[in-house]
This record gives structure tokens, C-alpha cells and sequence, in this order.
């Protein structure tokens, strides 16, 4: 579902990607954990092109991003091209990012209407069904500003999935958010996993990690340090690095 080759990114003078290669699978719920200014955020938007890559490849679902052949030779994609292969990739972020005027169901229908060009019946229709999937049918005409974070995060989730994408992608989910409802959002999420979507989730909580991740990717400095099986990653650690982490998180 996910290919990537030697991905390398930098800002400025400063390489933050260092050669990324990873594979993900179709239904594969990878966790990706790293001390902060790893480039966890940095390789996410770099995945649905957010970040346009330096070097290297990034092949989605079979589709290469951002690169087009004209001529065997690869060059620039269009951005109408480049939006098109992104719906199949949602993402989630740590501040939810949801439009303050617009209502949960509102929030939910306006890229299947505005982008899909789906008819508002039908994209109310199924916005309220998956708001009901992350349990907020009732809210469906809240504005964010009446809604806790986790239902802020919640219809961040059901927007995402508005669009039919094939991947998720997370970035600190819960990260903003109080302890005590950290557990709802993380419920959807298992959900999701536990239907069959392919994940990349960045976060640093374990027992999530534990529970869903079919493997989990430590980063740092740049590159993925190690990886492998959660039980593994967390009670066997290879590298001094991923110990010297898990250490200070646990
Ligand atoms: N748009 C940007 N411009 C310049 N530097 C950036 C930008 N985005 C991220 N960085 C830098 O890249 C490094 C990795 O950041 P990030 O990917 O956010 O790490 P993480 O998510 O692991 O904390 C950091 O040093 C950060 O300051
Ligand atoms: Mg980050």
C-alpha cells in the first residue's frame, strides 16, 4: 500500500530525512515512535505529498507521488493529478484542524461535496453514518468550539474518512489532548484497525502500540533506527537508542 525508497527531505541546510525506506501493507497498523525533531511529522507529509521530497521515491497503492513519466523521463506532477492519488490518503493531526464555522456534519460533507462533487443528500447521508461510527451522531450540528477535544478528534476522523480513503494516516492524535479522553480516540482508531484499514500512527502511547501495531518503527536523527514486532521493540530493544528512549517515555 506504501512504498518508499530513500526518501530524503531538508529544510534549508538541515537534512531531516535521511533516507527513509519502508513498506506497508495492505491492513498493516504501523506505530512510529522517535524523540521529538526526529522527523516523524516531516516523513507523514512527505507520504501524502504535504512535503514535497528531495530525493527518493514514495509509491502509494501502486502509484508513484508526485512524479509523472513524460517521455521516460520522470518529471513534476500536476497538483490537480497530485490531489487526486491524496484522497486516497487521510490524514489526522495532533490540533485537529477542523473549520471553526462549519458544523460537525459540515466539517464531515465538505470534501466529499466540494471535492468528489457528491450530491449533499448523499454526502449527509453518509457523513452521519460515520459520525455515528465515532459515536457523535448526536452532535452532528455542534460547532467545534462546543465540542471536548476527543469529539473535536473524533470528527477529524470521520471527516478522513469521508473521502473512502485506503490509508490513514496519524499524526499525535491524542497528543493535545486530556488524559481522560484520549481513550475514546484511540477506541475509534482500534476500531478502524480491527475493520482492516492500513494506519501509520505516530504516537507515544504503548499500550496502543501493543494492542494494534502490527510492527513499530523507532526514528531518529532522521533515519528508522529499528523495527519489528511491538513485544519485540518494546521489551527486546536492538539498538542503544531505541532503549535510551523507551527509558525516558516509560
Ligand atoms: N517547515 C519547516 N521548515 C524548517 N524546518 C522544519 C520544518 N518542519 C520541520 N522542520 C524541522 O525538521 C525537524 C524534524 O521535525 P518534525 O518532522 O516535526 O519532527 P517530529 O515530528 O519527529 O518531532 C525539526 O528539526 C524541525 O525543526
Ligand atoms: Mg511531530
Amino acid at each position: 500500500m506504501i512504498r518508499c525508497e530513500n526518501v530524503k527531505k531538508r529544510f534549508g541546510d538541515v537534512e531531516v530525512l535521511k533516507g527513509i525506506d519502508l513498506r506497508v501493507e495492505a491492513g498493516e497498523v504501523v506505530v512510529i515512535i522517535g524523540p521529538s525533531g526526529s522527523g516523524k511529522s516531516t516523513f507523514l507529509r512527505c507520504l501524502n505529498y504535504l512535503e514535497k521530497i528531495d530525493n527518493g521515491m514514495v509509491h502509494v497503492n501502486g502509484k508513484l507521488l508526485g512524479k509523472r513519466e513524460v517521455g521516460g523521463r520522470l518529471v513534476e506532477d500536476k497538483e490537480k493529478h497530485i490531489n487526486k492519488l491524496r484522497e486516497d490518503i487521510g490524514m489526522v493531526f495532533q490540533q485537529f484542524n477542523l473549520f471553526p464555522h462549519m458544523t460537525a456534519l459540515g466539517n464531515v460533507i465538505e470534501a466529499p461535496v466540494m471535492v468528489k462533487k457528491m450530491s449533499k443528500d448523499q454526502a449527509v447521508k453518509k457523513g452521519l453514518e460515520l459520525l455515528d461510527k465515532v459515536g457523535l451522531k448526536e452532535k452532528a450540528n455542534e460547532y467545534p468550539n462546543r465540542l471536548s477535544g476527543g469529539q473535536k478528534q473524533r470528527v477529524a476522523i470521520a471527516r478522513a474518512l469521508a473521502m473512502n480513503p485506503k490509508i490513514m494516516l496519524f499524526d499525535e492524535p491524542t497528543s493535545a489532548l486530556d488524559p481522560e479522553l484520549v481513550g475514546e480516540v484511540l477506541q475509534v482508531m482500534k476500531q478502524l484497525a480491527k475493520e482492516g484499514m492500513t494506519m501509520v500512527v505516530v504516537t507515544h502511547e504503548m499500550g496502543f502500540a501493543r494492542e494494534v501495531a502490527d510492527r513499530v518503527i523507532f526514528m531518529d536523527g532522521g533515519y528508522i533506527v529499528e523495527q519489528g514486532p511491538p513485544q519485540e521493540v518494546f521489551t527486546n530493544p536492538q539498538h542503544v537508542r531505541t532503549r535510551e528512549f523507551l527509558s525516558h517515555i516509560r
